[in-house]
């Protein structure tokens, strides 16, 4: 007997292919592909932004198009699709809304064109005639997702409909004032008390996926005991621990196709767990030379391939890159961000020409020869919900010191030199002594023990952090709310 698959609709800002800032793109893209699809048709709805590719906007297909109440006028937003992967992929479009060369821009802007986003999504599947039994929001763009799912109950086509909420990032909440957020959502007063969309006499967008979803996740176990606390809560901490009932972490895992250094092609020669000691070192070469870094074995590559921003540590590896460029390293950083931190990493590659270098552009092709080719992955995050690149490192072999923080501390074993088992480095405190000893004793590892490193290596290679059991989680999160 066929049976009856259950109905899954992610919402989402971005996804992998269309277009990606970070690594929610890459979960968005990547998870509705590893749910076992005997069991569940999940489809994908976003916005179609002006600036996806051109290959992709020419293939979407549209399918109707509607008004919605927004801003004090009738809008229109019309529904394309496409199916990617076996993946439906729904496209709400607007070019009001979604032109541009970037799909975020301005903050005030954002929240009213992510609210106008959640609007439309709602009624595009109405249009188009998919009840999901569930909706899996993610992130303070679809916050309200929930908000509005409960506020249209009386409509039969919702009232069955649960909701999941994952947090990628806290610290983006979607804030304005109360009075317009009112105004631009066209939500009753009674959303905007303390227990529901209010925060500090301002609207909050992500507050609502906590508060009216069904179920709240995140992306590791540690950043959901994490944003329980003062110092990680970012101001909902009091709210995170009220929900911890409905709160779980799974953790994220990566495109097993798609990083395989067996058969990736933006790198110079493939290698797997058992041949990298013969070949890692000729990407880390091929590295060297597209770089424009010495082209030396000995040296310890120390690679990043990260969004610049404050997040990611980089205040603490600003104080100690003068006294780091003295050891007998290499850096490659691979990334664009805050204009301070992309100055920080061009001015010392200029002082230390062929010995560190910033290579400040988004570019897929070179990150993925820093996963191949550095030796260690650098990684200290302030905070980290739960981190893709390490888990990438890892599976390239390349191995990661990172900050015991969220995601990091969950998937990256340090280093025990008295039994030798591992898969990295890391420290606990968020200072630069603590980040400089961490890195000096991976060098120390490094030069002296190239067993215990080759160990580290395999021991991550080997690790599995592809979809597998997380996939299997949310399935089991799927089925228990559906019942
Ligand atoms: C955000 C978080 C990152 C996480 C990603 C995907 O970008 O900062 O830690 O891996 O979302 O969940």
């Amino acid at each position: 007997m066929a049976v009856k698959r259950k109905k899954i609709l992610f919402a989402v800002s971005e996804a992998v292919p269309f277009i990606k800032t970070g690594g929610l793109a890459d979960v968005a893209g990547s998870l509705p592909k590893n749910l076992d699809s005997r069991y569940f048709d999940c489809r994908v709805i976003m916005p179609k932004y002006t600036c996806m590719k051109a290959e992709n906007l020419k293939t979407l297909k549209f399918l109707c198009s509607f008004t919605v109440h927004h801003d004090g006028r009738d809008i229109y937003a019309g529904v394309f699709t496409l199916t990617k992967a076996g993946i439906r992929f729904y496209f709400i479009d607007n070019e009001e809304f979604f032109g541009g060369d970037k799909p975020y821009g301005d903050w005030y802007y954002d929240i009213s064109k992510f609210c106008f986003f959640e609007k439309a999504a709602l009624m595009a599947i109405k249009a188009v005639d998919f009840r999901p039994d569930i909706i899996h929001c993610h992130d303070w763009q679809t916050g309200l997702i929930p908000a509005y799912v409960n506020e249209l109950r009386s409509d039969p086509f919702y009232s069955r409909i649960k909701t999941v909420f994952t947090i990628h990032n806290l610290k983006f909440q979607g804030r304005w004032g109360i009075d317009h957020m009112k105004w631009i959502t066209g939500l009753p007063d009674s959303y905007f008390t303390s227990e529901g969309l209010e925060y500090y006499n301002d609207g909050n967008m992500l507050k609502g996926g906590v508060v009216y979803a069904d179920a709240v996740t995140t992306v590791s176990r540690t950043y959901a005991e994490e944003i329980k606390t003062p110092e990680y809560g970012e101001g909902l901490d009091g709210l995170m621990r009220k929900r911890a009932w409905a709160l779980r972490g799974i953790v994220n895992g990566i495109d097993y196709r798609e990083f395989n250094p067996e058969s990736d092609r933006l790198i110079s020669a493939f290698y797997n767990s058992e041949n990298f000691s013969l070949v890692k070192n000729k990407n880390k070469k091929a590295l060297q030379k597209a770089l424009g870094l010495s082209e030396d074995d000995g040296k310890l590559l120390i690679g990043m391939v990260t969004r610049l921003t404050d997040q990611k540590g980089l205040d603490l590896i600003g104080q100690i890159l003068e006294t780091l460029s003295g050891d007998d390293i290499q850096i490659a950083v691979v990334g664009t961000g805050d204009e301070r931190y992309e100055a920080m990493f061009m001015e010392a590659a200029q002082r230390h020409p062929g010995k560190i270098a910033a290579y400040i552009r988004y570019s897929d092709e070179m990150a993925h020869k820093v996963y191949a080719g550095a030796d260690a992955y650098l990684m200290p995050s302030r905070f980290e919900p739960c981190g893709l690149s390490q888990l990438i490192a890892l599976r390239y072999g390349t191995v990661p010191i990172v900050r015991e923080t969220g995601g990091l501390k969950d998937t990256v074993i340090p280093y025990n030199r008295y039994s030798g088992e591992g898969t990295g480095f890391s420290f606990a405190d968020y200072s630069p002594e603590c980040l400089l000893s961490c890195i000096r004793y991976a060098e120390d590892v490094f030069r002296e023990n190239k067993e215990a490193w080759d160990g580290l290596i395999r021991s991550g290679m080997n690790t599995d952090f592809s979809w597998k059991s997380s996939a299997l989680s949310y399935q089991e999160l799927y089925d228990w709310l559906i019942g």
